[in-house]
């Protein structure tokens, strides 16, 4: 019998996904290419050379995944919706039989009690988009609010609320700057052009959907950054690498400014991507914040004086999972208490829009163990005097871990990629009886809607 946690009775229990880690159908019913499909393509940048045209077949099998959801007794669900589905090359007219997919699954989800919780964008551009610039471009940005707009045409009767962005950290980092997801390109510090272009475009959305009466959260990659140890280069290399991988993605959003770069050779406006007016519009542009939680980090001075102000060290002492991160469940108490001493007052309602690891056993204790223990974590930040609305499992079923394939596997439901049968682990069953438990229901009984 899980353990019930001292949450508020109104607290809202969730699973996430994202659409190119599941729907496969890359080439179905209009859908353009996306720059996940070229960059799935490249030799050697995804392990075993796995490709994402399958995935789990989700844009299919839709309905059993549902039927899951509704099993589990969630509140919401996170999924994405693919814009190359939506406008195939990220322009112009919609593609309607792309539209009309979400369509359909936001009016299941709510026949089933649950509240669809979207997000725009979670890293599948339109590669013709990305043939001129990506987010490189400030062109970008409105091309994503115009696609808000349409989609937000088609559900936002029956949509209360709208993610814009999944971890632009990541997407800048790792796909602009170091080149391990798509679209590639290994441009380091050059990157940030495209922070500031993400957080544009999410303010420019974020005002479309305003206008039609929604809610807008974006979902921020967090971490509490720790120094190796307490000597000034230690401290300083912290500093650096909470600036650049927090506070330039909260900042912004929260106090209307970028926090200062100057010491990292960057200039304040980014590579001059940022105009005049543009903070103003991303200032006060969220009704809450989505984190996204995995793991705290360790870092130490440079040894190299010429690179980056920071170096990563490994964190000691402590579980892994089976992709090798390391388990900090109180990493998330501490983050959430970090977000409200920075941002006091200006902070909003937080959601934690992912939490999850990956470990490939049907008897998947260790994932209750992780799981319950981030949950607690959880409660008691909001003993603490944080306001924590949600929580979101990362994720429902195993799928496709971008640069890592098939091979780590983060499902509360197992999936034999080969046959696309589901079965719900040992972890789905403790997560069903902990929302019955906390709602003081029975299992699977429907969810609370908002
Ligand atoms: C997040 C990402 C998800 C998922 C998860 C586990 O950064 O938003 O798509 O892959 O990590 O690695």
């Amino acid at each position: 019998m899980p353990h019930i946690p001292a949450l508020p009775p109104t607290f809202r229990w969730g699973v996430s996904t994202a659409a190119y880690q599941i729907e496969g159908a890359t080439e179905e019913d209009g859908r353009g290419p996306s720059v996940w499909d070229a960059f799935t393509a490249r030799p050697g940048a995804i392990r075993n050379a796995h490709h994402a045209r399958t995935a789990c077949d989700h844009y299919h099998r839709w309905p059993e995944d549902i039927a899951l959801m509704r099993e589990l007794g969630v509140d919401a669900y996170r999924f994405s919706i693919a814009w190359p589905r939506v406008q195939p090359t990220g322009r112009g007219p919609v593609n309607e039989s792309g539209l009309a997919f979400y369509d359909r699954l936001t009016d299941e989800l709510l026949s089933h009690g649950i509240t669809p919780l979207p997000t725009l964008f979670h890293w599948d551009l339109p590669q013709a988009l990305e043939d001129g610039g990506g987010w490189l471009t400030r062109d970008t940005a409105y091309r994503f609010a115009e696609y808000a707009a349409h989609t937000a045409d088609r559900l936002g009767d029956r949509v209360p609320e709208w993610i814009t962005l999944n971890e632009p950290f990541v997407h800048t980092v790792f796909g602009y700057a170091l080149g391990r997801h798509a679209p590639g390109r290994t441009l380091l510090l050059d990157a940030l052009p495209t922070a500031h272009h993400q957080l544009l475009g999410h303010a420019l959305a974020a005002r479309v959907l305003r206008e039609r009466g929604a809610r807008v959260l974006i979902a921020n990659n967090c971490t509490p950054v720790h120094p190796a140890s307490g000597t000034p280069a230690d401290l300083a290399a912290a500093e650096a690498y909470d600036t650049l991988h927090n506070h330039l993605f909260n900042d912004p959003l929260l106090t209307g400014r970028y926090p200062d770069l100057s010491g990292y050779a960057v200039d304040e406006e980014l590579g001059g991507a940022v105009l005049d007016g543009d903070l103003a519009l991303i200032h006060q542009s969220v009704d809450g914040l989505g984190v996204n939680y995995y793991n705290p980090t360790h870092v130490s001075a440079p040894a190299d004086a010429g690179g980056l102000p920071f170096d990563l060290v490994p964190i000691e002492g402590v579980p892994r999972t089976a992709f090798g991160w390391p388990v900090v469940p109180d990493g998330l108490r501490e983050l959430l208490l970090r977000l409200g001493r920075r941002y006091g007052q200006a902070l909003v309602p937080i959601t934690i829009t992912e939490n999850g690891c990956s470990y490939p056993a049907l008897d998947d204790t260790e994932r209750v163990d992780f799981l319950d223990g981030h949950i607690r974590a959880v409660a008691d930040a909001v003993a603490e005097g944080i306001d924590v609305r949600g929580y979101f499992v990362w994720t429902l079923i195993d799928n496709f871990e971008w640069a890592e394939g098939y091979t780590q596997r983060f499902g509360l439901v197992h999936v034999d990629h080969t046959t696309q049968t589901r079965t719900p682990r040992t972890s789905y069953r403790w997560y069903r009886e902990l929302i019955a438990a906390h709602r003081g229901t029975r299992p699977g009984a429907p969810g609370a809607t908002m």
